[in-house]
């Protein structure tokens, strides 16, 4: 197999790309593409009505499913909006596993009146067959002391969950990217590199091939490269498609700020000395990363 397009990254349409990847040939589709909210991407390329909105999801989505092996899966972002439409037609050609839904920890701030405050993204798991690869293990969330702490009770003792830590569950609770963050890039909707490198850990094998039909400003691309995975993306925005090099570019020459998030809010005692002390570890490693930037 001609394997020219592993780990490149694009500056196409996918809908023009995406036929020169042979069917069959990739473990895990992360896609991220336009809501279809009328966001600015430097292009029309969220500004559909809705009916051609869905009828354009439907033509990716049937140019690209067939790429993925039978062990393969799909991780689908979308808004509350459109995603019935949309999971219910992928549900005639796959299945799904989990709706997850994205808290993206969205301040108190008045908000709506005529309705609730819209906080999520919708992100549908989908499989190809009953043989789909998964690795929960490799994305288990580590207890903390204080927790670990607390369940010395004889109940608890020789529980292997507590060392192991727990399954991150459907609802993932992380902020979106504010300047402060040190992998934020100048991108509109960039999605934070702990969402999709659980994606990446838990559905795609080591050195297996991950597809990013819009790649943004590089996150998965990102991912995979920090985990040792394969990787190729479309990015129609030649400004975006620069942006990704830079950042495969610093990647490459570990001159990459990867700090972790810390603010999760799952994990008990978050005002304490643990989130205090993890917060000065990050400012200060902050610091020192920074100096070391390339771009
Ligand atoms: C929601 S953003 C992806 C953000 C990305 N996940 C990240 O973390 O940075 C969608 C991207 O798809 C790109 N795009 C839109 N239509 C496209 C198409 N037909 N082919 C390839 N890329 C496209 C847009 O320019 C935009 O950068």
């Amino acid at each position: 197999m001609n394997k020219e397009w592993v780990d490149q990254v694009f500056n196409l349409d996918v809908l023009e790309g995406i036929k020169d990847i042979p069917d069959h040939s990739i473990d895990l589709i992360i896609a991220d593409p336009p809501y279809g909210l009328g966001k600015d991407y430097g292009n029309d390329s969220d500004k559909k009505e809705r009916a051609a909105f869905l009828q354009w999801t439907e033509q990716w989505l049937t140019l690209t499913l067939p790429k993925l092996k039978q062990t393969g899966s799909l991780y689908l972002f979308a808004t509350w909006r459109h995603s019935p439409e949309i999971f219910v037609f992928l549900k005639t050609r796959m299945t799904m596993l989990n709706e997850i839904i994205w808290d993206r920890r969205v301040p108190s701030m008045g908000g709506s009146t005529r309705r609730f405050s819209s906080v999520h993204d919708t992100i549908g798991l989908f499989v190809n067959s009953k043989d789909y690869y998964f690795d929960i293990d490799s994305v288990r969330i580590p207890y903390d002391q204080a927790t670990k702490k607390a369940r010395t009770r004889s109940i608890f003792v020789g529980k292997k969950w507590l060392e192991v830590g727990y399954n991150p569950k459907d609802v993932w609770t992380v902020s979106r990217l504010h300047r402060i963050h040190s992998e934020r890039e100048d991108h509109p909707t960039q999605k934070p590199l702990e969402i999709i490198e659980r994606m990446v850990k838990a559905s795609c094998p080591a050195n297996g091939i991950v597809l990013d039909p819009f790649a943004g400003s590089g996150t998965t691309v990102a991912a995979c490269q920090l985990n040792q995975r394969h990787y190729v993306a479309f990015e129609i925005n030649p400004t975006y498609h620069d942006m990704i090099l830079r950042r495969i570019h610093r990647i490459k020459n570990g001159a990459y700020d990867i700090t972790p998030i810390v603010e999760r809010t799952e994990r008990p005692n978050p005002a304490g000395d643990n989130a205090k002390n993890s917060l000065r570890a990050r400012r200060k490693n902050k610091t020192l990363t920074n100096q070391t930037k390339l771009f």
